[in-house]
């Protein structure tokens, strides 16, 4: 089995560029970000204190998240429930940034990350695949862009969905999950010294995806 990764900060485009490039090989396209906002999602229901470690770790092992696939689109199981739709929330997305950072929580979704890739050619994207989850992967890539340029991205996604957004807000919540991902003690968020650096600031999505296959093809064809 062959795996790509794919990481770098919120906002970088990983997803619309991973399913691409997914797309083109043939393999799965593995969203851990998704993963991560399942349990925070579970944590927020219940009212969870991240803070109390017995707390967090009694609500980790009684969670099973699970991957599926329905029409080649990945979905999220918690618990035997599709949450895949509660998902892509501001505070859902700000709850995993910080739940993220916690031992349990990582600990819970390591084994089902590392199966998925046993099992299938996978393009995988998240913050630690190449560093932590498989550090083995064939072929990595470190995905980024300016917060400007990320804040501007998220502004114009909301502003077409019709949302009301803040282009300041939105930009200043970008630098402090920037913050909170790269600094954590537990496998934070950086480039792996064998990855790949792509700026996709000036870059268009097929550009970007052309120069992740020009990578693929250099190391795994
Ligand atoms: O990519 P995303 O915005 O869906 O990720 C949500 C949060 O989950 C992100 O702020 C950090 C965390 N995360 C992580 O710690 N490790 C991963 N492999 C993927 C996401």
């Amino acid at each position: 089995m062959a795996s790509v990764a794919i990481d770098g900060p919120a906002g970088a485009g990983k997803s619309t560029i991973a399913k691409r490039v997914a797309k083109e090989l043939d393999y799965i396209y593995v969203d851990t970000g998704a993963l991560y906002r399942a349990i925070a999602y579970a944590l927020l229901k219940e009212r969870v204190d991240i803070e109390d470690e017995g707390a967090l770790i009694a609500a980790c092992r009684q969670m099973t998240v699970e991957i599926r696939y329905e029409d080649g689109v990945q979905q999220v199981y918690l618990n035997g429930e599709n949450v895949t739709p509660y998902l892509r929330d501001e505070e859902t997305g700000n709850m995993a940034s910080k739940s993220s950072a916690k031992a349990p929580v990582r600990d819970a979704l390591l084994d089902l990350q590392r199966n998925m890739a046993k099992q299938h050619d996978v393009v995988m994207d998240g913050r630690d695949i190449g560093t932590n989850v498989l550090p083995d992967a064939e072929v990595k890539i470190y995905l980024t862009a300016s917060p400007k340029e990320r804040a501007n991205r998220r502004y114009k996604e909301l502003i077409a969905k019709g949302e009301v957004a803040d282009l300041d807000k939105i930009e200043a919540d970008i630098i402090e999950r920037d913050e909170r991902d790269m600094n954590r003690a537990i496998a934070p968020l950086k480039q792996a010294e064998d990855a790949a650096l792509i700026d996709s600031s000036d870059m268009g999505i097929e550009e970007v995806v052309e120069r992740i296959l020009s990578v693929v093809r250099e190391k795994l064809l």
